[in-house]
């Protein structure tokens, strides 16, 4: 098959490579794709939201199934433009995007099933902003509520705070609302937990915990996140089985009785308080850099299960896992996430030897002159699987060393929390 996956992240390099392995594959194609994923498949340089020059393409090269890898093509509805057209494609349509397109379709539907999670309000002006803050305690988290390309979200320690963000959102902010959400704060450990489904069948996908903040110990401003690692060990079989219960299970049977299913990748975002689950929030998607260190653990054919799930077949699909853990480090361009440099060459990339249980997932590079340049802030993600997380963890900084850029950092204590 000649397959087509939409993205130029982390997350696709270490999709694509999953895709590439798989005996169903003739050709990888990768819309727009980095210098990574330009070693395995063809990349094409096009804007993903054009959608009509993306089924150009698609129809130009024969492709058999198209993969969409992050949210804001799923939330403006590429899935349900190819489909119409008789494309395969895998993701959740539109509709069933909203779960992370709109915090408020999301809060409201976990209201109606009485899912858990923290107590909010849906604002649209500033007088309801004012009735919330007089009926709750501090901290309260201020949620854009459309997508803000990780930058949505606020957590406010004192009452002027919320207004002042408040109005800053209601002012137009975030092109995507100007509503926002008002949320009681969770205290908690945050694990990320992945199904894919077919609308009906739901099948673990990999756990992870994400290290969000720039800084190590957790300290400093938010990122797209600096590093992971999988399984997220503080969930059990039982917090498990109440994911799955009390929250998956009533989110995709409520899509299903809006004659809307949703079929993809699910990222159920956590908060585990005494031995129970909160939804903090719904990803339509793969995590990133969650995938990066999924993929190296799964053991099934991907391309197989991607086709299984459009053919509401998952029941039937066995995925089996390896039990080594992995963790991936991410080196980002110095500066990040305020504003860094582009364009800076990392030399001694090539040159790396990698075994068999290392990856390097390229996420903003590009190559120019047949050189390998950083192209965006997060740049490579420096990833290794084995048993051991320090043993892993050391192996990974050694790498990194080697690389030796000189325009980039990255957090030396990933997976701080469970590695003494
Ligand atoms: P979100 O985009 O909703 O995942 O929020 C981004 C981050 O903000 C999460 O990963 C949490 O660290 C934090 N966060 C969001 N909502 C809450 C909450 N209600 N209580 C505590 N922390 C939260
Ligand atoms: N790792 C966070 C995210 O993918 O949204």
């Amino acid at each position: 098959m000649n397959i087509a996956l939409i993205g130029s992240g982390g997350r696709e390099h270490a999709l694509c490579q999953k895709i590439f392995e798989s005996p169903l594959t003739n050709k990888v194609y990768c819309i727009p794709g980095n210098a990574g994923t330009s070693r395995i498949a063809q990349n094409i340089d096009i804007d993903i939201f054009n959608f009509k020059r993306v089924l150009q393409i698609i129809r130009l090269k024969k492709i058999d199934l198209v993969i969409v890898g992050p949210e804001e093509p799923l939330v403006r509805g590429l899935v349900d433009f190819l489909s119409k057209k008789k494309i395969k494609v895998f993701g959740p349509s539109k509709f069933a995007s909203k779960l992370e397109g709109s915090k408020a379709f999301m809060k409201k539907l976990c209201k109606i099933k009485k899912i858990p999670t923290a107590e909010f309000k849906i604002c649209n002006n500033i007088s309801q902003v004012l009735n919330f803050l007089n009926n709750s305690k501090l901290p309260i988290v201020v949620k854009a509520d459309g997508l803000a390309a990780g930058k949505g979200v606020s957590i406010c320690k004192s009452r002027g705070q919320v207004l002042k963000i408040s109005k800053e959102i209601f002012k137009g902010k975030f092109k995507s609302s100007k509503k926002l959400i008002l949320e009681e704060f969770l205290n908690g450990e945050e694990a990320s937990y992945f199904v894919i489904t077919d609308g009906t069948n739901i099948k673990f996908f990999g756990s992870a915990q994400d290290h969000k903040k720039v800084g190590e110990q957790d300290k400093g401003p938010n990122t797209g996140g600096m590093g992971a690692y999988s399984p997220a060990f503080i969930i059990n079989k039982d917090i498990e089985k109440k994911i799955i219960k009390k929250i998956v299970e009533p989110t995709l049977s409520s899509l299903r009785e809006k004659k809307r299913p949703y079929k993809g990748f699910l990222y159920v975002g956590l908060m585990i308080k005494d031995n129970e689950p909160y939804l903090i929030e719904y990803n339509v998607r793969m995590g990133d850099p969650e995938c990066q260190v999924i993929m190296p653990r799964l053991k099934t054919d991907i391309v197989k299960i991607f086709l299984n799930t459009l053919k509401n077949k998952l029941k039937e699909t066995k995925i089996v896992w390896h039990k080594k853990k992995c963790m991936t480090i991410v080196l980002c361009s110095k500066g990040y996430p305020g504003s860094y440099k582009k364009g800076k060459k990392i030399q001694n990339l090539e040159k790396l030897r990698l075994d068999k249980k290392t990856f390097i997932y390229h996420a903003g590079t590009k190559i120019v002159n047949g050189s390998i340049l950083s192209n965006g802030g997060r740049v490579l993600n420096v990833t290794s699987i084995g048993f051991n997380l320090l043993k892993v963890r050391k192996k990974i900084l050694s790498l990194i060393k080697k690389i030796n850029w000189k325009y980039g950092f990255f957090r030396k204590d990933i997976g701080w929390k469970v590695i003494k």
